[in-house]
């Protein structure tokens, strides 16, 4: 054999990583959102998958998250969910994902009148079937910011009978406004359930929100975080606990968090020592799912082959699979 180059896309199909970023209600592919919307009743306000894509042309976070939601209108029965899930998953164990820690919204779902019992159980069948295949998955109840402190409440009390089947909470949807600290008391009320926790901050929300999503809610892990460079004392709270941050190339690049995937800052929180991971979020929306996420990434900032296998073996290391809960957390 002669010594043949591994080219980047290679390295990035073959390397184990886990998925520690995705939403899976974005993961509704056009394909399957007219599919359920016929074979549910549900109208759409699109005549084609064509018209559908060409739809995703986002400003901000708040365009791609009116879509977001009305696209998922069309999931109503457990077998919608089982297939939504399954779809996700299949895709993600064809590039290298060995462990998934999944974000769903239950209140985009119970508050149209879907029990929450309905997608759990969906959700569920997926991942079983998903373990059988060697891939791990775990559940993350996610609470849409938008939305009051009460509703999350209740939201955590109606998933009090599902324990056993979740691994933490997330903090998800629009972001300015909507402050952590909003969610103090519930995100406190998780954590004595014993639930591990995350938050969305600083996608376009200011670095004040990182502080408070690990200062007020104590935060093991924060998706996103790009503002968050732009705090030095930030950057060396977030380097020195070796604080996670899931990354999302394609998302950034959609709802215009960077103007260009070359000024992505992934490379630049290597740099920094941060421990990165890149993520897919919303794949179905904005264009491609964790392997080309990478492969776009690691082209656009000149990425060597010692980057991926960072970042690919940060993704491991920040999985709660490898993780214990923090002490005194
Ligand atoms: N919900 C789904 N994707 C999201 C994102 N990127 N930011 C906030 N909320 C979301
Ligand atoms: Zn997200």
């Amino acid at each position: 054999m002669g010594h043949q180059t591994t080219s980047p896309a290679d390295v990035i199909r073959d390397i184990p990583k886990a998925e520690l970023h995705i939403h899976v209600e974005g993961s509704l592919e056009p394909e399957m959102m007219f599919d359920l919307a016929r074979r549910n009743g549900v109208s759409l306000p699109y005549r084609s998958v064509e018209k559908v894509r060409r739809a995703y042309a986002f400003a901000n976070l708040q365009e791609f998250l009116d879509l977001y939601y009305q696209g998922m209108a069309v999931l109503q029965t457990e077998e919608d969910f089982f297939a939504l899930a399954d779809a996700y998953l299949r895709r993600a164990a064809a590039d290298g994902v060995v462990h998934v820690e999944m974000f769903f919204d239950p209140q985009a779902h119970t508050g149209r009148g879907v029990p929450l019992g309905t997608l759990m159980d969906g959700l569920e069948r997926a991942i079983v079937r998903s373990r059988e295949r060697g891939v791990s998955v775990s559940l993350i109840l996610c609470f849409l910011r938008h939305l009051t402190e009460r509703e999350a409440f209740e939201t955590l009390e109606e998933a009090e009978p599902y324990l056993d089947r979740l691994l933490g909470v997330g903090l998800d949807s629009s972001e300015v406004g909507h402050p952590p600290s909003k969610f103090a008391r519930v995100f406190a009320a998780a954590r004595d359930l014993g639930l591990r926790l995350v938050a969305h901050a600083g996608e376009e929300g200011p670095p004040e929100y990182v502080w408070e999503a690990l200062e007020i809610l104590g935060v093991e892990r924060i998706d996103h975080g790009n503002r968050a460079l732009e705090d030095d004392a930030l950057v060396a709270r977030l380097r020195d606990d070796r604080i996670p941050l899931t990354v999302c190339p394609l998302s950034n690049l959609a709802l215009r968090v960077v103007d260009d995937l070359a000024a992505h800052p992934i490379r630049r929180m290597l740099d920094l020592g941060l421990l990165a991971t890149v993520n897919s979020d919303d794949p179905a929306y904005f264009g491609g799912y964790i392997n080309e996420n990478f492969r776009r990434v690691a082209e656009a900032v000149d990425l060597s082959t010692a980057g991926i296998e960072t970042l690919a073996r940060n993704s491991l290391d920040a999985s709660f699979a490898a993780r214990s809960p923090r002490a005194g957390a």
